[in-house]
């Protein structure tokens, strides 16, 4: 058995498979909305209650059989990058990355955790060149995260971003596509070649942003804003268009900057074209995205099957299908196998 528990700033989601004769099963799947201070804000154990009452349900709800989680920290919260090295070994670039970390993130050395994993040895381009992923996050926001996951009865297996997580539920084997997490507080965006995160971007504006804009065009609170936004979203027919048009600007932000991480993989990277981008998080549901995306990006654009490298019997496949891509980080999360 294995859980995968995705913590948002608005939504918690929790997969657990088992792994029988080769094949990833799904046992169950979770989500649960809560509405206290998010794991990254929260400043001391107090401040958590909302959110550990809402895991210690969604752990209730789903009747998972194993308290062993393995979780993601927010992309917006660490530090991704690709960095070139000439074409070392194995444990030179090893070395390398220890000693030129520091130059790279914005972090001491001595306050985060550093991983990093070879993405592309290139030995027929002049110079010859290693890709090197490195990955850094700060100690203290792991440390809360296990901390909140403890406190629920839990115990943290793996910690890893949750792009890593997202790549392995979503990138197609042999492709470029761009991945892109649509949550409620963030944007998160991957390219990921062969199944591989090979550069990633966030920016602080997704569907709260978009809430916002509704309610302050239309001069209405809230709870009223978020359900224009989910009943109409971009879609121009509906209330004289006024709510597409209040979500638009908001939306062409977010457009500008899938273009961008894709302008950057292809000039600095001299990566390919991405010849699609699959969204998930809760935001990918707006209506006429997909239509509206694949217009703005002129590539094709698809809602991610969180589930595609998993066996669901059709009757959970049913019942899950309206939330399904909010749970890819959560899938990926489960879908390790260490
Ligand atoms: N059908 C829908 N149409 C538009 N937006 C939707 C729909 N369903 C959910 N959302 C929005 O999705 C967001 C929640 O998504 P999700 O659960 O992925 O966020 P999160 O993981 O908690 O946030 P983050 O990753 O940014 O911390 C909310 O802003 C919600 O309004
Ligand atoms: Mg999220």
């Amino acid at each position: 058995m294995s859980i995968g528990l995705d913590i948002g700033s608005k939504t918690i989601k929790l997969v657990e498979l088992s792994f029988d004769g080769g094949r990833n099963i799904l046992k169950s799947a979770g989500v649960v909305g809560f509405a206290g201070t998010s794991v990254e804000n929260a400043q001391d154990d107090k401040s958590y209650a909302t959110l550990v009452d809402a895991i210690k349900k969604l752990i209730h709800d789903t009747k998972v059989s194993s308290r062993e989680v393995d979780i993601a920290i927010p992309e917006s919260q660490s530090f991704t990058r690709v960095i070139k090295f000439p074409l070392l070994s194995d444990p030179e670039i090893a070395s390398a990355v220890k000693w030129e970390a520091e130059q790279y993130i914005p972090i001491p050395i001595s306050e985060a955790i550093i991983q990093h994993e070879i993405v592309e040895r290139r030995e027929k381009t002049s110079p010859p060149e290693v890709l090197v992923l490195l990955v850094a996050a700060p100690r203290a926001l792991v440390e809360k995260y296990v901390n909140v996951t403890g406190q629920a009865g839990l115990t943290a297996g793996a910690v890893e971003t949750s792009l890593i997580a997202l790549t392995r539920s979503l990138a197609p084997a042999n492709q470029t596509s761009v991945l892109v997490d649509m949550g409620a507080r963030t944007t998160s965006m991957a390219l990921a070649k062969n199944g591989q995160l090979v550069f990633s971007r966030t920016i602080p504006t997704a569907g709260a942003a978009f809430t916002r804009a509704v309610g302050q065009a239309l001069g209405v609170p809230e709870a009223q804003a978020d359900s224009y936004k989910m009943t109409y979203g971009l879609s121009t027919k509906q209330l004289e268009g006024k709510v597409a048009a209040a979500i638009n600007p908001v939306f062409t932000l977010i457009t500008e900057e899938i273009k961008k991480a894709i302008h950057y993989y292809q000039t600095e990277l001299q990566g390919e074209m991405p010849t699609s981008v699959i969204l998930a998080g809760g935001s990918a549901g707006l209506p006429n995205l997909v239509s509206n995306l694949t217009k703005a990006i002129g590539i094709e654009v698809v809602i991610g099957n969180p589930f595609a490298k998993v066996v669901v019997d059709p009757t959970t496949t049913k019942k899950l299908a309206a939330y399904s891509p909010l749970y890819s980080i959560a899938t990926g999360l489960a879908l390790r196998r260490d």
